[in-house]
């Protein structure tokens, strides 16, 4: 599909299928969903650019690679995207990060945002926005918005799973932006949730219902 990456790495596909059974425990839910953030963190940051530095070893001076440009913005969708949020900040300790509260109305299923904090400097940045579901697509499509709105131009999605019309929604609002997932999934159903999918991924993680 154009526009998705599934990262379809076997650690990653064999950790997905553990925390999709129901019968995983909370805690080895959040182990699991660190555990495979820094290996979607690891595919989603693959091509960054590098330039050359100057440093000295202990036996000699040579250019060696670092990333280039500023700081990545790792913005986490709230609740669950905070799921995804620590494992990456294992890998890339360095990066600012965004929190933006959207809450689905669980009639309407629209997204309603009650909060939203990022670095001011969004504008030349790369935006990895997180959030395990991409379901209907209401909430991330609201979260890019607001990204926008304050000038971020460069913004990847990172999901872990995604229903095809989530997909269809998000890449009609913002086609500009890359998705990367580790599945896409058959279908939502009536009440928007992904099937198979692993259920309501924030009560999974925190044990709330
Ligand atoms: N959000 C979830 O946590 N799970 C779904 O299946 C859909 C949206």
């Amino acid at each position: 599909m154009d526009g998705v990456t599934v990262i379809d790495h076997p650690l990653v596909q064999h950790k997905l299928t553990i925390m999709r059974k129901k019968e995983t425990s909370t805690a080895g839910f959040r182990r699991l969903l660190r555990e495979i953030s820094t290996l979607l963190c690891y595919e989603v940051t693959r091509d960054l650019e590098l330039t050359m530095e100057r440093i000295e070893t202990p036996l000699k001076e040579i250019d060696a690679p670092v990333l280039e440009g500023k700081k990545l913005v790792f913005a986490s969708i709230l609740r669950a995207g905070n799921g995804l949020l620590e494992g990456m900040l294992d890998l890339v300790p360095s990066a600012r990060v965004a929190h933006i509260g959207v809450y689905r109305d669980h009639e309407t299923l629209e997204a309603i945002e009650y909060y939203f904090k990022a670095p001011e400097d969004v504008s030349n940045r790369l935006i990895i926005v997180v959030d395990p579901m991409l379901a209907t697509g209401n909430s991330s499509i609201a979260s890019i918005d607001k990204l926008k709105e304050r000038g971020a131009r460069n913004i990847r999605f990172l999901c872990l799973l995604a229903a095809p019309e989530g997909i269809r929604n998000f890449q009609t609002a913002h086609p500009d932006v890359p998705i990367y997932t580790a599945s896409i999934d058959s279908h939502l159903n009536e009440q928007g949730y992904i099937v198979p999918g692993l259920g309501d991924a924030g009560d999974r993680m925190y044990g709330t219902k």
